[in-house]
């Protein structure tokens, strides 16, 4: 691989997006794990959805909405929704995460996030678990106003490092961002932490890990 920059997706890829409900286990009872699934993919599709309507809404604004439906459709008291939205801002990172971000750093990659959340979430996230040194850039779409996976979006990091789509692998445990990023050219790989299947996109990424630490081993 011929890479200069390695630049990783944040939801689901660094942070655990369901450790926000995970955390509010004991009030919500069994069925934490289907609503947290429930909400993620509710935000995503307003992502799309919004995209397409050119109907622009931040991610915050987005995870707020979705949070919203989700719980009238769990039935899970209002009450709670604060709490959950303002876990979603410190969203737990995966265990290895440091520790491969560091071992990059040492190596001199150019080390980015490339997420649909907005400049503060993302700041925010990587301050509250002190990896924001380890990061050149934290990209957000919140400067093309468009989400993944529109080209414009994939785009940003080329421009600030002048490289090619060749030149960036990237990472994502999100099948459809894999697609996205590997159609527009990124060296792509998929963070498959849960035994999944792939998508039917027109890109099978070249490599499959389970989880960050066997990217070391890639490049
Ligand atoms: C992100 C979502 C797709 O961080 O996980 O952009």
């Amino acid at each position: 691989m011929k890479t200069k920059s390695i630049v990783f997706d944040a939801y689901g890829t660094l942070f655990d997006v369901n450790s926000a409900a995970e955390k509010c286990k004991d009030k919500i009872g069994g069925k934490w794990e289907g609503f947290a699934n429930f909400w993620r993919t509710t935000q995503l599709e307003y992502t799309w959805l919004r995209s397409l309507m050119k109907r622009h809404k931040d991610f915050w604004q987005i995870t707020e909405d979705s949070l919203d439906k989700s719980m009238k459709v769990f039935d899970i008291d209002m009450s709670m929704k604060n709490d959950l939205l303002n876990l979603y801002k410190v969203l737990s990172p995966y265990p290895e995460v440091k520790n491969v971000l560091e071992n990059l750093k040492k190596k001199k990659y150019k080390l980015a996030i490339l997420s649909n959340g907005t400049p503060a979430l993302l700041d925010e996230l990587v301050q509250s678990n002190h990896l924001k040194d380890l990061f050149d850039d934290l990209f957000s779409i919140e400067s093309v106003k468009i989400y993944k996976p529109d080209s414009k979006v994939y785009d940003l990091p080329l421009k600030k490092y002048k490289i090619k789509p060749s030149e960036v692998t990237f990472l994502s445990a999100n099948t459809w961002d894999v697609s996205g990023a590997g159609n527009y050219g990124y060296n792509s790989v998929w963070v498959n932490r849960n035994n999944a299947i792939f998508d039917n996109l027109d890109f099978k990424p070249k490599n499959e890990i389970n989880n960050l630490t066997q990217l070391l081993d890639l490049i």
